[in-house]
């Protein structure tokens, strides 16, 4: 068990007890003793604090020593960590009188704090966090209390006090992985304009909350001599019964507290049939705040789908009740037996009938989700909120009568077979609240990021490891979202559930290429340099050989139709960053192959998409008068558009510009929840760029018009700033999904990466840099100054530059061991150069890193 420091803070309430502190020896734990104990280093601490009997947007800063009690008077505590943290939350409990009951919320805006859920429950996935944004607990003793579970990312915290007694806190925080401010990481980006340095901030702290170290996290069932020991989550589904249909699953419980809950007939996806079964509700373990409306005592509740409550994006079934006749006790086994009949699910306790469940609710609800029938899938388990149960001894027969599976929960081994363990590698997350799977698509921004502000780029090979070693060879495809916890052994029984999102595998693809030229390691890109050409063997078999284009009517993809500029211009991108790469690995042929391939696509979306009347790349062949954003930016991106071609599109983004950001592509229905999205946008933002420079085209007042006016939102709205990237936003600039929306996404931070390669202006020519380009983007912006590092594996580059003296001064310093071409905005009529450089004529100065490089030119 860790023991955590004894930490204190200050505040005005503390008029209400006299500032004495007490030293308590921390060996209590609560009803059940946890046995978390999790590789983390860091308690985070809240900031600012309210107290009273609601939610207060003015909080007072909490400084040092002291404490606060909560009473039926002021019962509530809100605590505001500042930004973005997570852990497992901890409280320090110094003295209780009576009773004392609390509720803890969690929520990365403030208003969730006021929802009953907090901004929750999350039931698309388990991410070795809690599901649940609310949890209740009884404090018997004072001590130091911690809550079973770890929580994903959130800035805001509340605690009520639910009973009539009081209790004195003297510490609260979240027991996690270490978070640094942004001006301690490897990378820096700052400018004139302070606006871009906040932004900057942004994904560097999505990616510090999204990315998991290999082992950090701890499996959230725990395995006892009693069976499996389950804390109220999603359910997880044995990876041995996918293929069952009609049979009957029996298993042993003891309710702990509250209820137990278990699936039948359920993809490995959480989504089918679930069961709750609740206790008597006995009053010395019942929490007061037990929603009997939703789980009244001794019943059966069933829901279909995820869960028991709708959220924005996650709609479940209706949930049923049905009243049980006999008296559910806690702390006794029972005998819970699930047949799967052709009348409907037939629920037997301890031999007692309870319930049929119909179909019919059923069905309307099935067809989601890759769940496609209501009686076939496997079984799983999983008590709701704040209930806890033990599981063993599961036996399923068939319709037959033969029995196919019997385990009696007790060893380790179940954890890989309900994809329960814990996490194998150090991975990247989409968010640090939800969905926290390896989203293979997000990850294009999140690699890049990472390299630009964290220097993990071991992140990445971690990342690469995890996916590939899930890859189904056999068909070529990588996983788009596995989840941690699952195992490789049972790699098949996610397919092809969570292979289905084809882009998803050629972002993938890119990643390897930005990974390489980020890092220059041959030896893990030559490692995977066949699974890699699995890859991209599997997509280029959906180019459509009449339309030359990427189409299929068996491929679905995220960014565009098929037959579009989207998909296909993505594929043309990912076929030349393995260019490169295959020549490293001396695969030449392969290299020759993907040139022409990539040349193919490239002139069959430009005979086929160019709508030369309108100005833009057509959706798809059969939308030809609609245009995309990501389908312009992979087009700019990809070589594919000439200056032409972009400066057209671009001056068409007008027809996407929605509130205060642009629409995914002109068919997208306006209204006051259109999702804009910053991942395709950042993907758009970094082609402007790319135009600029590259074509000269003027794209200039479009980029800072993003930066300035959708970007900005992430950061000045205090009651939704986290210092992290978004997900979507509305078009008024507030959360995109609601409380759902997850507001630390790595996919929504490509101004991290962005603005040192392209304003502060360093890039690398030679895989992992060893050579590398200095070409600040001095107009246009509006900026004097701006200065940074870009992490390299040789060690930093720190370069900045600043209009002074009617000239503009260049400062640059590289590693030694790389050499650097410095390109100037103009040709000077008079430059200094004082380093061991060389000024080459033109606008062209050339170093040799290892000293500091100082440039004075007169334009
Ligand atoms: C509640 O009371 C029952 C019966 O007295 C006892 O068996 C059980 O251990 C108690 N539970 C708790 C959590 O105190
Ligand atoms: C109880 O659950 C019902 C049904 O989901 C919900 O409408 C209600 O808001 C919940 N009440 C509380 C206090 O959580
Ligand atoms: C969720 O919403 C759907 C559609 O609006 C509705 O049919 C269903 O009953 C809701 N589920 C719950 C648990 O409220
Ligand atoms: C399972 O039972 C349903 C009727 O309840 C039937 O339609 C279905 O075909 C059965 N599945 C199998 C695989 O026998
Ligand atoms: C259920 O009934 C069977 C025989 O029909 C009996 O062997 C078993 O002990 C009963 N189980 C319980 C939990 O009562
Ligand atoms: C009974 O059903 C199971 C599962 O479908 C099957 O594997 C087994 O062969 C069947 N046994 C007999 C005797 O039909
Ligand atoms: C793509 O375009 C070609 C040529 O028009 C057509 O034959 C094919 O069916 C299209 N594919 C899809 C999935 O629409
Ligand atoms: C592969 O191509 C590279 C660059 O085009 C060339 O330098 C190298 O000699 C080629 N290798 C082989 C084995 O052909
Ligand atoms: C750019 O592409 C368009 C359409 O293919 C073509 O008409 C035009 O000549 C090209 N412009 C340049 C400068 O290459
Ligand atoms: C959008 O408008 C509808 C109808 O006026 C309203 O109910 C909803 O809350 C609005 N959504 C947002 C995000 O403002
Ligand atoms: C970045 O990490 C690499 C190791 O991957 C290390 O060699 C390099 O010095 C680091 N760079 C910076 C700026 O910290």
């Amino acid at each position: 068990m860790a023991i955590l420091p004894q930490f204190v803070w200050t505040f005005i309430a503390a008029q209400l007890l006299p500032l004495t502190f007490v030293n308590y020896i921390h060996t209590f734990k609560f009803m059940l003793t946890s046995r978390r104990i999790v590789a983390t280093s860091t308690i985070h601490l809240p900031v600012s604090y309210s107290i009273g009997t609601a939610q207060n947007p003015n909080l007072s800063t909490l400084a040092t020593t002291s404490k606060i009690t909560l009473t039926s008077l002021q019962p509530l505590l809100t605590l505001d960590y500042g930004t973005e943290v997570l852990g497992i939350p901890t409280l320090d409990v110094d003295e209780i009188s009576g009773l004392a009951q609390i509720e803890l919320r969690y929520s990365e805006e403030f208003a969730g704090l006021d929802n009953v859920n907090g901004d929750g429950p999350f039931n698309f996935a388990n991410g070795l966090t809690n599901m649940f944004r609310a949890e209740t607990f009884e404090i018997a003793k004072p001590g130091n209390f911690q809550s079973y579970f770890a929580q994903g990312g959130l800035r805001w915290q509340s605690i009520r006090l639910l009973t009539n007694g009081s209790i004195t806190i003297s510490g609260a925080g979240l027991q996690g992985a270490t978070i640094l401010p942004s001006n301690q990481l490897p990378g820096a980006f700052n400018s004139s304009n302070g606006l871009y340095e906040d932004i900057w901030n942004l994904g560097a702290k999505a990616v510090q909350t999204a990315c998991v170290e290999k082992g950090g996290l701890k499996p959230t069932w725990d395995i006892t001599d009693d069976g499996a020991l389950i804390y109220g989550q999603q359910t997880g589904q044995s990876v041995k019964g996918m293929g069952y249909s009609n049979y009957t699953m029996s298993f042993t419980t003891k309710i702990v507290r509250g209820g137990t809950g278990w699936r039948v007939a359920t993809p490995a996806h959480s989504y089918g049939p679930y069961f709750v079964l609740t206790s008597n509700y006995p009053t010395n373990s019942t929490f007061v705040n037990t929603n009997t409306t939703l789980l009244p005592a001794n019943n059966l509740i069933v829901g279909y789908g995820w869960g028991l409550v709708n959220v924005t994006t996650l709609t479940t079934g209706p949930v049923q009740n049905y009243p049980v006749q006999i008296s559910i006790s806690e702390n006794e086994w029972l005998r819970i037996t699930t047949s799967i009949t052709p009348q409907g699910f037939l629920v037997l306790v301890n031999n007692v009938t309870i319930a049929t469940i119909s179909y019919t609710e059923g069905i309307a609800f099935a067809s989601h989700y890759g769940s496609s029938s209501v009686t076939a899938g496997s079984w799983g388990f999983g008590p709701y909120q704040d209930q806890v149960a033990y599981v063993k001894n599961v036996e399923v027969t068939a319709a037959n009568g033969t029995t196919i599976y019997e385990n009696s929960m007790a060893s380790t081994e179940i954890l890989k077979e309900y994809g329960m363990g814990t996490n194998d590698a150090s991975v990247c997350l989409d968010g640090s609240k939800r969905d926290r799977l390896v989203w293979i698509g997000d990850f294009v921004h999140t690699a890049r990021i990472l390299g630009a502000s964290m220097n993990r780029t071991d992140f990445i090979s971690g990342v690469m490891d995890f996916v590939f070693a899930r890859q189904i060879t056999s068909v070529g495809y990588v996983p788009m979202d596995a989840q941690m916890g699952t195992s490789i052994q049972y790699k098949e029984v996610y397919y092809p559930a969570n292979f289905i999102i084809m882009d998803y595998q050629i972002f993938f693809l890119v990643t390897i290429g930005d990974y390489y030229q980020m890092t220059g390691d041959l030896a893990l890109v030559d490692k995977y340099w066949q699974q890699t050409k699995l890859v991209a063997t599997a997509i280029l078999s959906f180019v459509d050989s009449a339309s030359g284009l990427l189409g299929s009517e068996y491929a679905y993809f995220f960014s565009g139709p098929s037959n579009g500029t989207a998909p296909s211009a993505l594929m043309v991108l990912a076929l030349r960053q393995l260019i490169p790469v295959a020549v490293a690995v001396g695969d030449n042929s392969t290299a020759q192959a993907y040139k022409s391939a990539a040349d193919a696509i490239s002139t069959s979306i430009n005979e086929k998409l160019w709508n030369d009347e309108l100005g833009f790349y057509s959706l798809s062949l059969t939308s030809p008068e609609d245009f995309s954003a990501a389908g312009l930016a992979f087009a700019i991106r990809a070589g594919i558009a000439n200056a032409t071609q972009a400066t057209r599109s671009i001056s068409n983004l007008p027809l996407l510009k929605y509130g205060l950001g642009y629409m995914d592509d002109t068919t997208v229905t306006k209204s006051n929840e259109t999702q804009l999205s910053p991942n395709i946008l950042g993907f758009l933002l970094e082609s402007l760029f790319i135009a600029n420079m590259t074509m000269g085209v003027q794209t200039l007042d479009v980029a800072t018009d993003l930066l300035e006016n959708f970007w900005s939102k992430m950061v000045t709205q205090n009651e939704y700033y986290t210092g992290a990237s978004w997900e979507y936003l509305y078009p008024d600039g507030s959360p995109g999904i609601g409380l759902y929306t997850s507001l630390s996404h790595p996919w929504g931070g490509a101004p991290t990466y962005i603005l040192p390669q392209y304003v502060l202006g360093i890039s690398a020519l030679d895989p992992g840099y060893k050579k590398w380009q200095f070409k600040p983007l001095v107009y246009g912006m509006g900026l004097d100054t701006s200065e940074g590092v870009v992490p390299t594996p040789q060690g930093g580059i720190h370069a900045s530059w600043k209009l002074a003296g009617g000239g503009l001064l260049l400062n640059v310093e590289a590693p030694s061991g790389t050499t650097g071409t410095i390109s100037l905005p103009f040709v000077p009529s008079d430059i200094s150069v004082s380093c061991e450089g060389r000024y080459a004529g033109g606008a062209l100065v050339e170093v040799n890193g290892g000293s500091s490089c100082k440039i004075f030119a007169l334009e």
